[in-house]
């Protein structure tokens, strides 16, 4: 009875313009594999009210061994292509470091790094087991100017809210996928992502973007009452 008076009211905010995280461009990772498909993709990011898309190839040791020249030349390459086509988007693009020995010696050696923003470093780990360095990397990466961005903290099998707060207290800026919260991988990965939201430790939304089948998830996503509430968060997309 009366339920109009209690229930959450959908709020009315202006949707995201930025989105941080995606596999766009063609054939270096395990998202778009030709251009055809990158533009696809992009085409759907725009449909959902993307303005500008900070993308994000994987640069992993053991499969994907991007670096920077190589994420830069393809953006150009890119950049040209939406020209030829006349589509109206602003693309920057960065990267998605897995944390390794290699980028922890890498960090060490002090870089560089593609960053975006206000020097964000986004990074992803592990997904069963929390990495021996990652309490280090955080600390060494701070200490050079660097914020960290941990990709996806609902999706770690070793991630709970003791430990995500830990890491915010240590300066760590967290990254929800919001494909979490139409239940895309788990319903537990989904309730860790409604809990983060819950307690407003998230500081970026991503699309984290491979493929179509995502994009639509993405579309039902931002339909939801969690998405909404997300919304309302001080978000660091929003200054980008
Ligand atoms: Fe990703």
């Amino acid at each position: 009875m009366f339920s109009f008076l209690t229930s959450p009211k959908k709020e009315k905010l202006p949707p995201l313009h930025c989105d941080i995280h995606s596999h766009l461009l063609a054939g270096i990772d395990d998202g778009a594999p030709n251009w055809e498909n990158s533009l696809e993709l992009i085409h759907a990011l725009t449909k959902l009210g993307f303005k500008k898309i900070i993308t994000t190839p994987h640069i992993k040791h053991d499969t994907y061994r991007n670096d920077a020249q190589g994420i830069l030349s393809k953006l150009q390459e890119l950049r040209k292509i939406l020209d030829e086509h006349k589509i109206d988007i602003e693309i920057e693009a960065a990267a998605e470091y897995y944390l390794d020995e290699v980028i922890y010696d890498q960090l060490i050696a002090k870089g560089p790094f593609l960053t975006f923003g206000k020097n964000y470093l986004l990074i992803e780990t592990n997904f069963l087991s929390e990495p021996y360095q990652l309490k280090d990397f955080i600390f060494h990466a701070a200490t050079q100017g660097y914020q960290v961005v941990l990709a996806h903290p609902e999706r770690y099998a070793y991630m709970n809210m003791s430990k995500a707060e830990d890491l915010k207290n240590r300066g760590v800026l967290f990254q929800l996928n919001s494909i979490s919260l139409c239940e895309y991988y788990s319903k537990s990965i989904q309730k860790l992502a409604h809990q983060l939201i819950d307690k407003g430790w998230i500081n970026f939304l991503g699309s984290d973007c491979h493929n179509l089948q995502q994009a639509e998830a993405l579309g039902v996503s931002m339909d939801l009452k969690y998405y909404h509430k997300a919304l309302a968060l001080p978000l660091l997309n929003n200054a980008l």
